[in-house]
């Protein structure tokens, strides 16, 4: 593809710490960069604990472990998501409740409420695609119901709700460094919390949950799993956190030249940014409807013959093939016309403005040919 959806962005020290960490003979999971990496990711975003993990979706199952939700418990979920929460779910023997989206791509908050029962235990948050859900109407719902509140951050490094960074509402959050994110450890993930307990737990049974010390180290505290990060991974994060804010910036200023270019054509749908959120644009993602004159697939194969790599948005839960026989409570009309319409266009660190020039221009042509 002359023009991919993504590539990871190296931006000045990731070779020397990578190199300085094989020098120093630390590659597997103990090192001085794991350390660093959790206590800056940490500082960076105003949590109180921080620990590494092997990926995203380790993550998540890491978190569900140490707040003991398990067997039998409901979790609400938005439908609209990438799967790997739904696998963690499945994992940890509970049982997703998909809740429709709204217009920010989001679980929508209105309809929360129609799906809690005595069996629900928790509300997983999934922001989507940069833009994230309206936390504190969901959190207090969950003081209200009593529910766990954990949030799946993936897709939104450095998004705000107010001046509150996203990943500091619930009791767990959860990240992942894989290439496409806005920082890359190449696979990787991160758990925070600021909770010293759940932290303490989710740092012990991510590797093995050995024993305290020398004598008692192969007598384990708890059922573990290795779930940790290499400290040549850890290196790569420090250094990628060390431009955050750039990373973070580029996916704005590559958002705001698509919305300008592509504002004035009719049938896409643009991803909005409400007055209380801060959107990072982790991918810039566009609903095709009806005024625009053809689908989004065949949009997809004529972008594709020009070489414009695009990516359709999620499969619904409840639109997924390995859950056939699950029975849904909702109608999830939002999420069914995301996943049916939307595509997400290139949108990597490096996209040069005359690269999203030629998209648009693209994009405009076939809509034009299309009339
Ligand atoms: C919202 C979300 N959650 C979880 C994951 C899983 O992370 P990983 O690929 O690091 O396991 C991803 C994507 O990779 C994601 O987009």
């Amino acid at each position: 593809m002359k023009i991919p959806v993504s590539k990871p962005v190296f931006w000045k020290n990731e070779e020397e710490y990578v190199n300085q960490a094989m020098q120093e003979g630390w590659i597997s999971s103990k090192g001085r960069f794991i350390d660093q990496f959790e206590k800056d990711f940490a500082s960076q975003f105003n949590y109180q604990y921080a620990s590494t993990v092997s990926n995203g979706t380790n993550a998540l199952h890491l978190a569900l472990d140490v707040l003991g939700l398990g067997e039998g418990d409901e979790i609400i979920i938005p439908d609209f998501t990438m799967m790997a929460p739904v696998f963690a779910i499945l994992q940890a023997g509970a049982i997703p409740v998909p809740v429709d989206v709204d217009y920010t791509w989001n679980i929508d908050v209105g309809q929360i409420e129609n799906y809690i029962t005595d069996k629900t235990k928790a509300i997983l948050v999934v922001h989507n695609y940069g833009h994230p859900a309206n936390m504190p109407l969901i959190k207090s719902i969950c003081d209200r119901h009593k529910l766990l509140l954990m949030e799946d951050c993936a897709e939104v490094i450095g998004a705000k709700v107010g001046d509150q960074y996203v990943g500091s509402w619930g009791d767990a959050s959860c990240f992942s460094f894989y290439a496409n994110k806005i920082i890359t450890t190449g696979e990787g993930g991160m758990i925070v919390t600021n909770n010293k307990e759940l932290y303490e737990k989710a740092h012990s049974r991510k590797n093995m949950a050995f024993g305290c010390d020398n004598q008692s180290r192969f007598n384990h505290s708890s059922v573990g799993f290795n779930y940790r990060m290499t400290n040549l991974q850890a290196a790569l994060g420090v250094a990628q956190l060390e431009f955050v804010e750039q990373a973070i910036a580029k996916k704005i200023h590559i958002a705001q030249v698509y919305k300008r270019l592509l504002a004035d054509i009719d049938g896409l749908e643009l991803p909005c940014e409400e007055t209380w959120a801060k959107n990072v644009y982790w991918v810039f993602g566009i609903v095709i409807t009806e005024g625009f004159g053809c689908s989004r697939n065949t949009l997809q194969d004529l972008l594709e013959e020009k070489g414009i790599e695009t990516r359709n948005f999620f499969t619904p839960i409840h639109q997924q093939q390995f859950l056939k026989g699950y029975t849904f409570p909702g109608k999830y009309s939002n999420s069914r016309k995301l996943g049916e319409n939307g595509l997400y266009l290139p949108s990597y660190m490096d996209l040069s403005d005359d690269e999203i020039e030629e998209v648009c221009s693209v994009i405009l042509q076939i809509h034009r040919n299309m009339k």
